[in-house]
């Protein structure tokens, strides 16, 4: 069964509690972070995602999916570990060289957390293929990183195959998930292609029942 990870980068401030009172209620496996600073992507919304953090651990056991879109992942890490959270996931394209990548990932297993890999829709999955066996989770972004709300880009969804089957050869225990633009209409083909946790937002936000919907995605 496919994991559901709302993203809540486009809740509004004065719908917040509502809406995550409503999304926990709905068993949401994970609350998406979606941390960007405004360098990495264009937009910054550090402020807002640490509020939200800090909000959500005060009324909710829900797991938190943490995803850095950020220059200097190591400052943002330490940001956002305060929050326990469960997932902490870092961009290929952030570091410099491998070796940065895999000190990273060392630093997160240190402190109890789960490490997750991002790859931008650009980024062939071939790039990270000799850091799966210690990356818990990789992030395939099926959007462009920076905003929610877009459409899902096609070609991203054989590079989920082409992933996923790779870690099954490899009898890695490596999660894949999916992010951006995720909904009813292509759920399906991410689930063929082997995604286990699904990031969706707009997808889900929108609906007037989230209970229904994340069943939906789900089955
Ligand atoms: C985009 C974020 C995604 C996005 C998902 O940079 O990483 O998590 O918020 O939202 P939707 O489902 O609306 O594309
Ligand atoms: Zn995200």
């Amino acid at each position: 069964m496919v994991e559901i990870s709302t993203s809540i980068l486009s809740v509004e401030k004065e719908n917040a509690i509502k809406t995550f009172y409503n999304l926990e209620t709905a068993k949401t496996d994970y609350f998406h972070i979606d941390v960007m600073d405004g360098g990495f992507v264009k937009n910054n919304t550090v402020e807002k995602m640490d509020e939200y953090c800090n909000y959500l651990t005060s009324i909710s056991n829900t797991p938190l999916d943490i995803h850095l879109m950020v220059n200097d992942a190591k400052k943002y890490i330490d940001m956002f570990l305060p929050y326990n959270p469960n997932i902490i996931t870092i961009h290929y394209e952030s570091v410099k060289n491998k070796n940065e990548l895999i000190d990273l990932i060392d630093y997160i297993h240190s402190n109890n957390c789960k490490a997750g890999i991002s790859i931008k829709p650009d980024t062939e999955v071939s790039e990270i293929l000799d850091v799966l066996e210690i990356a818990n989770i990789v992030l395939v972004m099926t959007v462009e990183p920076g905003e929610g709300g877009q459409a899902l880009i096609p070609e991203t969804i054989e590079k989920i195959k082409e992933l996923s089957d790779y870690i099954k050869q490899n009898g890695y225990d490596t999660i894949v998930e999916a992010d951006g633009g995720i909904n009813i209409e292509n759920v399906d083909q991410l689930k063929e292609a082997g995604t286990e946790i699904l990031v969706v937002g707009t997808g889900l936000l929108k609906s007037d029942d989230y209970a229904r919907t994340m069943k939906e995605l789900k089955q």
